[in-house]
């Protein structure tokens, strides 16, 4: 049962990167300022499949609330490890990482199983629900990079992107994007800043959150750091007792990039 899930992502992530032109996805991307968008990039059946499994783990979420900057649900790394092998497969798929490899011109890690953030759900449900303008900042020793994908939009809120703000020698350019269903969103998380507008009365938007690394060392102080702000931004102070269950991390390899 959970081989087929695994095979049946795999091959529909095969099939998904392999329609796409990559030197284009490559120059797109850089001239975005390592930013890439990629509309209707997985089909709505895989999205469905997604789905369930978002379902199945939406009691576990973790509201959070920082006044001024963000609202909003999340549920870790650690709760999809143990409910959710098809979101977890998708993460790990070899031709997507080596994919995202190629875009960003550098050979992609997962994040250790330790971290809370490495495959997570951001939930957008009660009115006011947004994130405010900020980067994904890279405790880690190497280049973090995020991908988003879309898995639920009935909203109005839009993910705001600004591009080239770190770039003297470019104009900053902001994008209003809409985070349909299966749409793909890549970028480097120190380059790229970014905001959610405020959820609306009555709707919803369900974000699947995946992050790769050059390289998955990390000091004491910032994985401290780095552990308060998942902590009290998203997951909850019990999440730094969790850890990924056995079973979730004996299939974590399978997924490794080989390049
Ligand atoms: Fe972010």
């Amino acid at each position: 049962m959970v081989k087929s899930v695994l095979d049946t992502v795999e091959n529909e992530v095969s099939h998904a990167v392999g329609r796409l032109n990559i030197e284009q996805a490559v120059q797109t991307y850089h001239e975005q300022g390592e930013f890439l968008a990629v509309d209707q990039f997985l089909a709505q059946p895989v999205v469905d499949r997604f789905m369930t499994e978002v379902e199945q783990v939406r009691t576990q979420l973790n509201r959070n609330y920082i006044p001024t900057h963000k609202k909003g649900g999340s549920v870790s790394y650690f709760i999809l490890g143990q409910a959710a092998p098809a979101i977890l497969s998708f993460y790990r798929a070899p031709d997507f990482i080596n994919w995202l490899s190629r875009i960003a011109g550098a050979p992609l890690l997962l994040c250790p199983d330790s971290d809370p953030h490495a495959c997570a759900l951001y939930f957008y449900t009660e009115p006011g629900d947004h994130i405010g303008w900020h980067y994904d900042t890279s405790y880690y020793k190497g280049t973090r990079y995020t991908a988003l994908l879309g898995l639920r939009d009935r909203s109005t809120s839009r993910l705001l992107c600004r591009l080239h703000t770190k770039d003297h020698s470019r104009e900053t350019k902001e994008l209003t994007l809409s985070t349909d269903p299966g749409s793909l969103v890549f970028f480097n998380g120190d380059k790229l800043q970014h905001a959610v507008t405020p959820l609306r009365e009555g709707e919803e938007r369900i974000v699947l959150t995946l992050q790769y690394v050059t390289d998955p060392r990390m000091g004491a102080f910032q994985r401290w750091f780095s552990n308060m702000k998942d902590a009290v931004g998203y997951f909850g102070l019990p999440a730094l007792f969790r850890h990924l269950s056995p079973k979730a991390i004996g299939s974590s390899r399978r997924g490794q990039a080989s390049s």
